[in-house]
């Protein structure tokens, strides 16, 4: 489904250059859950914006469905990968009821048959017609997030990018989201890259996870490994003891 070789991505602000990712490569198989970890700026957020065309790429190449992504990516591509973001305050216009966020990418791809793919959109995501027609700030938080899933979802990508989609939202929200993503992925074969700085979210959503650290990969998990603490480096042990809340015998 996608192959990372090698990226590289370099932002020069003022002079300075910042290379946020060195040389990542990484496979994500069809249907598969792929989690990336690490601490704060290892490069988390930059590996999926490159995905999105939204990171200075310097180096390497991204492979969707065997084929190189072309530098700019088109209406095309956002029929097949879509993102959620961290921030569901952020994220959602605040002069933007739910209908014309869920509206504007069935618009931009042509489609016709919006009223329908609307509704059930949002009756998938646990939201009935009653939202349709509310502002951002007329949501809850986990209800914003709920919103954002079903904008990522409304036009039947086969690759979704999740940041942090449930960092923000308390404990107990947390897990109905996680669980409709989860719910979503299954029933609709979807393939998910997330990430996330909280191991107990990603051994509970992923197969296998990357662990990241200043923009490399450190090394690869599987699910099994992760809840047997199996790690090979010092580095993954840390973020393992540093991740508050990881309870391999309380997953969400
Ligand atoms: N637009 C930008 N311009 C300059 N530097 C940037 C930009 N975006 C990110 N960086 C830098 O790239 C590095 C990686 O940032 P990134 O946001 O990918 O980290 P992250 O792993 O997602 O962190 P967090 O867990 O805090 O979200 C950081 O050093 C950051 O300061
Ligand atoms: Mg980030």
């Amino acid at each position: 489904m996608l192959e990372i070789e090698n990226l590289e991505v370099t932002f020069s602000a003022r002079g300075q250059d910042v290379q946020a990712v060195r040389g990542l490569s990484l496979a994500v198989a069809p249907g598969e859950s792929y989690g990336i970890v690490g601490e704060s700026g290892s490069g988390k957020s930059t590996v999926l914006r490159a995905i999105c065309g939204l990171a200075p790429v310097t180096g390497g190449q991204i492979v969707l469905g065997g084929r190189p992504l072309p530098r700019r990516r088109d209406a095309a591509f956002y029929r097949h990968v879509q993102m959620v973001f961290q921030d569901p305050y952020a994220s959602l216009h605040p002069r933007h009821t739910v209908d014309a966020v869920l509206s504007e990418p069935l618009a931009i791809q042509g489609f016709d048959d919006r009223d329908a793919r609307i509704a059930r959109a949002l009756d998938e995501v646990g939201l009935g017609a009653g939202f349709r027609f509310r502002y951002p700030h007329q949501l809850s938080g986990g209800q914003r997030q709920r919103v954002a899933v079903a904008r990522a979802l409304i036009l039947e990508p086969e690759l979704v990018l999740l940041d942090e989609p449930t960092s923000a939202l308390d404990a107990s929200i947390q897990a109905e989201v996680l669980n409709l993503l989860d719910r979503l992925r299954h029933e609709r074969g979807l393939t998910y890259v997330l990430v996330s700085h909280d191991l107990a979210v990603v051994s509970h959503m992923c197969d296998r996870l990357l662990v990241m650290q200043h923009g490399q990969a450190v090394e690869e998990l599987t699910r099994a490994d992760l809840r047997a603490r199996a790690a090979t480096t010092d580095y993954t042990r840390r973020l393992l003891e540093a991740s508050e809340g990881y309870r391999p015998e309380t997953q969400p």
